[in-house]
C-alpha cells in the first residue's frame, strides 16, 4: 500500500521557485492499479520520483507498507520497482547480463536471479533477443529490458511512469497484460499516463493532476459516472471547462 499525504514540492531555478505539487493526497492499494493522469508538466513524474525516494518532499509524507520514504528510504527501495524514461539502458551488455548485474545490486542469489530472468523473459516475450547486446535492440525491446530490470527483485509495489509511450501496439499489449497480472498477484501498481483509453482499460483508481493538486481522485467507476457519456475524456473536458482552460 502507498499512502501519499499532503505532499508539497517546489523546484528552485535561477532564484525563482516553482510550486509543482501543493497538497497531494491519495492511496494506492494492493491488488489495484492506480492511474495518475494529467497533461504534460502537471507533476506526474515528480510525484513518482517522490514516492520512489529519488526526491524529498518539502512538506507532507509518503508511506509504503507503513515505511516512511524519507526516514526509511533504503527499506522502501527494496519494496518498489520504478520505471521511468530517465533510465536509459545502453552498451555492449545483453539484457540477460544487465539483469544479472541489477540482481546482484539487489543482493539476490544468482540462482534466484536466473529463475526470475527466465520467468520475466517469457512473460514479456524477450526470449529471442535476451542475449543480444542492448545497443542492437529496437526501442520496444529496450523498453521491455528496462521493465525487466525494474522488477527483477520482485517488488511488492510497481511504479511505472508512462511505460507504453513509444511502444507499438503489440508491445503495449504485453506491458499492459503484465500490469494486469501484477495486480492479480496482489501487487500495488501506480501508473502515470496521458493515454486516457489505456487508463480507462487498466486502472481501478484514478487521480487527475491539475495545477499541482488532485482535481479528481477515486474509484474509476465513480469518476466515470460523473459524466453522462461515462467517458474519461469528458471528465477531463469538464474539469478543463471548470477551470476556464477551455470554454
Ligand atoms: N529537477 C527539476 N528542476 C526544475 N524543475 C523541474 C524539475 N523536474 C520537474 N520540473 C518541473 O516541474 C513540473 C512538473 O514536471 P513533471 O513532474 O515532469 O511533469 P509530468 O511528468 O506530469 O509531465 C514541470 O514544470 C517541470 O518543468
Ligand atoms: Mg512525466
Amino acid at each position: 500500500m502507498v499512502e501519499v499525504s499532503n505532499l508539497h514540492k517546489a523546484f528552485r531555478a535561477k532564484k525563482q521557485s516553482k510550486q509543482v505539487l501543493s497538497g497531494l493526497s491519495f492511496t494506492a492499494e494492493p491488488g489495484r492499479i492506480y492511474g495518475l493522469l494529467g497533461p504534460n508538466g502537471a507533476g506526474k513524474t515528480t510525484t513518482l520520483r517522490l514516492i520512489s525516494t529519488l526526491l524529498k518532499p518539502d512538506q507532507g509524507s509518503i508511506r509504503i507498507d507503513g515505511l516512511d520514504t524519507v526516514k526509511e528510504s533504503r527499506a522502501v527501495r527494496d519494496k518498489i520497482g520504478l520505471l521511468t524514461g530517465e533510465m536509459k539502458l545502453s552498451g555492449n551488455l545483453s539484457s540477460r547480463e544487465s539483469l544479472r548485474f541489477f540482481g546482484e545490486l539487489n543482493h539476490m542469489r544468482r540462482e534466484y536471479v536466473d529463475q526470475r530472468i527466465d520467468m520475466i523473459s517469457k512473460k514479456l516475450g524477450m526470449d529471442d533477443y535476451i542475449d543480444r547486446p542492448i545497443d542492437k535492440l529496437s526501442s520496444g525491446m529496450k523498453q521491455k529490458t528496462s521493465i525487466a530490470v525494474s522488477i527483477i527483485h520482485d517488488p511488492q509495489v510497481i511504479i511505472f511512469d508512462e511505460p507504453t509511450s513509444n511502444l507499438d501496439i503489440l508491445a503495449t499489449k504485453v506491458v499492459n497484460d503484465f500490469l494486469l497480472d501484477a495486480k492479480a498477484e496482489g501487487k500495488t501498481v501506480i501508473l502515470s499516463t496521458h493515454v486516457l483509453s489505456e487508463a480507462e482499460m487498466l486502472c481501478d483508481d484514478i487521480g487527475i493532476l491539475l495545477d499541482g493538486i488532485l482535481a479528481v481522485n477515486g474509484k474509476k467507476e465513480d469518476i466515470l459516472a460523473t459524466q453522462e457519456s461515462g467517458r474519461l475524456d469528458d471528465v477531463f473536458f469538464a474539469l478543463a471547462k471548470e477551470r476556464g482552460i477551455v470554454s
